[in-house]
Order: C-alpha cells, then structure tokens, then sequence
C-alpha cells in the first residue's frame, strides 16, 4: 500500500524533478520560489501537505550555499505544515568533500549540513554517489545512496572499444572504477592525484598498463575539470591511445571546464542529470538520466511506508 504524496521541486533541477514526477505518473506540487533583492529567499507552498508523504527534489549544486538554503526552506515548510513525512531527494550534495578535516581549526561542512537537514525536519535522505561514502554515517536519519554505476555503464557498453581500460583518477575512486571495469569486463587503471588547491590537482604516478589502450576515465563529478584534463595528459605521456571517454556521475561544468575537456582526443563526456546541464552547444557531451532509478527509490520508499536500501 503506498500513502499520498506529493513531489516538490526547488529551483536547482526542475527538468529532473518533472521526469521523476513523469515516471511516477504524478505531476509536481505546486509551489513558488521567490527571491528578493537583497539575496533573501522566499518560499510559497501552494498547495495542502498535511499527512502527505513529501519528497523535495533539490541537488545542491551551484549556487550550493542558495540551492542549499532552498531545500531547508522548503523542508521548513512541509514541516510547519504537518507533512507526515519529508524526503529531501538530493542527486548532488554539495560540500561532500568537506568530509574530514585536513588541518586544524577547519570544520567539517557535509556534518554540518546533515545536522542542519535534520534540524529542519528532513526525516530521509535520498542521494547519489555521494563523494564519500562514509558521508551517510553523519546522519541519523535514513539514507538510501543510490549509485548511477550500472545507468552510466549500460549507456557505455557496446560502444568502447575492446581494448579499452577504465582509468580511477584517484585512490578514492577505486570502489567505483572497479564496478565499471566489472560491468564492462575489462581492468582498472588508478592514477595517483594530489591536489595543490581548490583548482590544481598533479598527477604523479599511473599503476597499471595503458599502452596503445583507450581509456574510460570514471569520476563523481567534473568541477573545473581539472582532474580529467590532468588525467588526460597522464595516460597520454604514459603512452595511451589519444581515445578517451570522460564519465562521471555529477557534471557541475564550471566556467573553464569544457574548454579543457575540449581535448582533440576526448571522444565522449557522458555524465548524469542529476545536476542541470544543457547540452544542446557540446555534440561530445552525453547526458544519462537517473530519473528511473530516483523513482524507483521513491516507490521503495512508499511501498507500507517502509524504508529500503535500494
Ligand atoms: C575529487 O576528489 C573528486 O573525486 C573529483 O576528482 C574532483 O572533485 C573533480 O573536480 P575537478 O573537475 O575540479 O578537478
């Protein structure tokens, strides 16, 4: 038995929130986002939640401090209004790589941020490839962290060459290149990354053989794609094939990034929907949806009002 509920989207990803709602046979709530000059956010429910089921579909992507004040505001909302029950559906969180402290007198920003969810009211989390894992262990509440490995890797099969090798960019990214490289039976090459600032990153050793190969290069996200540019230029001085598809989950593309992934070798950049991406001005840039697999969650989610991993 499933309960009423109803699918709210904030301003970050309203393409995916409508094919969520689409898969689901449901239309969004109604609801308005408003935003004063002064940079104040004003939120509007415009329609009754009271003993609803209610998932608010908002990746915090950039602006991720905005986006981020957006979900709380909506969850705010559905709290004051007696919902029964708040998901925030959140396919990018941003801040995930402040997970640990790297020096002293830093904070930890993803704890905060899943302290601040809670506080509002958010009673579940639904999330997808989050940067770090062990993420989830700063919630109390429950978290089904879905993986968009199986959606990417289906959308690559039958179109890589035999040869071709999946390439971790870092140590980090193991887990996940290793799940590629099973879905496409192939081996996974990791490079050693270390990162100078925000923006620099420097490869300096590649563990595996890559010679005369093309390469699968298998990320969480591309930021300012720094990382694959690097990676790029690794594999190649290492004597890899100049044919390399760039895959990641979160394509955050800030302003720079494509014109470095914009490498005469790079075949394909395919990535997810799960932040909003247009795409019509890059032919090399494939986006997968995750819609299926976030309603899918949904339905597990309402099915006796249970709770599952998926
Ligand atoms: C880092 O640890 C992440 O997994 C990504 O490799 C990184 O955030 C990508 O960012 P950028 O595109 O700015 O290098």
């Amino acid at each position: 038995m499933t309960r009423d509920f109803t699918i709210f989207a904030g301003t970050a990803n309203r393409r995916l929130a409508s094919a969520i709602a689409r898969e689901l046979n449901v239309t969004l709530g109604s609801s308005t986002v408003e935003r004063f000059p002064d940079g104040e956010i004003s939120i509007q429910l415009a329609e009754p939640v009271r003993g609803r089921e209610i998932f608010v579909v908002q990746p915090t992507s950039p602006p991720v401090n905005d986006h981020l004040i957006e979900l709380l505001a909506f969850a705010d909302a559905c709290r004051r209004a007696s919902a029964a029950r708040i998901t925030a559906v959140v396919p990018y969180f941003g801040y995930a790589r402040a997970d640990k402290r790297h020096g002293r007198r830093e904070p930890i920003t993803a704890s905060m941020i899943a302290d601040l969810m809670q506080t509002v009211g958010i009673d579940h989390l639904i999330t997808l490839d989050l940067h770090a894992p062990q993420i989830e262990g700063f919630f109390r509440i429950p978290v089904d962290s879905l993986t968009a490995v199986p959606t990417l890797a289906r959308a690559l099969r039958d179109r890589l060459p035999d040869d071709a090798v999946v390439v971790s960019p870092d140590a980090g990214r193991v887990p996940a290149a290793t799940m590629y490289a099973h879905r496409l039976r192939t081996s996974v090459v990791v490079l050693h990354k270390q990162r100078a600032s925000g923006t620099e990153t420097r490869i300096t050793h590649v563990v595996g053989e890559v010679r005369d190969r093309a390469c699968v290069i298998v990320d969480d996200m591309i930021s300012t794609g720094g990382t694959m540019a690097e990676s790029i230029e690794a594999l190649l001085a290492a004597g890899a094939r100049p044919e390399f598809t760039l895959v990641a989950t979160h394509g955050l593309f800030l302003p720079g990034a494509r014109a470095k992934l914009d490498h005469a070798s790079v075949r394909a950049v395919v990535v997810t929907d799960s932040v909003e991406i247009e795409s019509d001005d890059w032919p090399r840039l494939e986006v997968v949806s995750v819609a299926p697999l976030i309603a899918e969650a949904i339905r597990h989610t309402l099915i006796d009002g249970a709770l599952e991993i998926v």
